[in-house]
């Protein structure tokens, strides 16, 4: 049994430790070479729902993409559950997993725009699998771990890796899930770059001082283009400002990686950006064998397969002890 199958549910970076991750990336190398071949039935008989209540394109399209390959059957999709769903009657969230937990499927995909909705769902979900992708401003779980599958691929490690996060990193939820695997990491430096109105929040700031990981602020990014390996940009995330429309302002446009910055950057080092992207990377970059962020996505297909491979199982795993405690109490045959 793997280590991350004893989990229920995918909820927070912070629940992969290094023998949990290198046991996703192992089957994710596996994942590659069965799109490769065409797919798989490893997930033949699973039934999963993916239950989105914000815009998503790459997330909802590898974790159906992963179901297709992989056998199952997307049981019930939405891409947007605000309007689309009972929510719109005014049913909570709550009730919501509920009611699709009757429908037994074998794991639900969650997308919501409230930090902690995962966690949430979860409480209310004691038989199926939760996988957060993506709370609010929270987590995203399942970004982050292919964002550091890509690193490992492109740079050969994690370890003793010098990173550039830039743009709202206020947020952005997939720095803050990358950001708490990259504190499992030893040698590991990072370079937060960012206007103040959307610097990281201390709670990272304090996770990474407590795991010894060290880390620089700063509103320049061409001072440490040259000094990292990774370029990790993000967008400045327009509909999470509400009416602090100055602050946006104030923080949009600043950060655009072009050819000037490509040329500052090492020769081996990389750009990744979780996407979508706005105006933050020059489209005529993209040519640049640097420029990895459509390969990044990419993985998020490998990485997914193996994530619903290791969690789907959980279902089995949790009937076959329930049924072989009722065989050992005598209540069944
Ligand atoms: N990176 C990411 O979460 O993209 P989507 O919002 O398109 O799913």
């Amino acid at each position: 049994v793997l280590e991350l199958a004893k989990f229920l549910h995918v909820l927070k970076s912070q629940q992969f430790n290094r023998k949990t991750l290198e046991e996703v990336f192992n089957i994710a190398g596996e994942m590659k070479k069965v799109v490769e071949r065409g797919g798989s039935a490893d997930l033949y008989g699973k039934r999963i729902i993916t239950l989105f209540y914000e815009p998503s394109t790459r997330t909802r399209a590898s974790f159906e993409a992963a179901i297709s390959y992989l056998g199952g059957t997307c049981m019930f999709s939405t891409e947007n559950a605000r309007e689309f769903s009972s929510v719109a009657k005014g049913e909570t969230l709550e009730d919501t997993i509920r009611t699709l937990c009757c429908y037994h499927p074998d794991a639900i995909v969650l997308r919501h725009p409230e930090i902690g909705a995962a966690k949430r769902a979860a409480k209310v979900s004691s038989q199926v699998p939760i996988i957060n992708a993506g709370d609010g401003v929270g987590q995203h779980p399942t970004q982050a771990l292919l964002d550091l599958y890509t690193i490992q691929q492109k740079i050969g490690q994690v370890d003793n890796t010098t990173i550039a996060m830039v743009g709202d990193l206020m947020n952005g939820r997939t720095v803050r899930s990358l950001a708490y695997l990259l504190g499992k990491y030893s040698g590991v430096k990072i370079y937060f770059v960012a206007p103040k109105v959307v610097r990281i929040r201390d709670d990272i700031k304090d996770y990474l001082s407590r795991h010894d990981i060290i880390y620089e602020e700063t509103e320049d990014l061409s001072e440490v283009a040259g000094k990292v390996d990774v370029i990790y940009q993000t967008r400045i995330q327009k509909e999470r400002f509400g009416d602090r429309i100055e602050d946006y302002k104030k923080a949009k446009g600043i950060y655009i990686i072009n050819q000037e910055v490509m040329d500052l950057m090492k020769r081996d080092a990389i750009v990744m950006h979780p996407l979508p992207r706005v105006d933050e990377i020059d489209p005529a970059v993209d040519s640049d064998p640097r420029a990895i962020y459509f390969e990044q996505a990419q993985n998020g297909l490998y990485i997914r397969m193996a994530i619903l491979i290791i969690i789907s199982g959980n279902i089995d795993r949790k009937k076959k002890a329930e049924r072989r405690k009722k065989i050992e109490k005598g209540t069944t045959e």
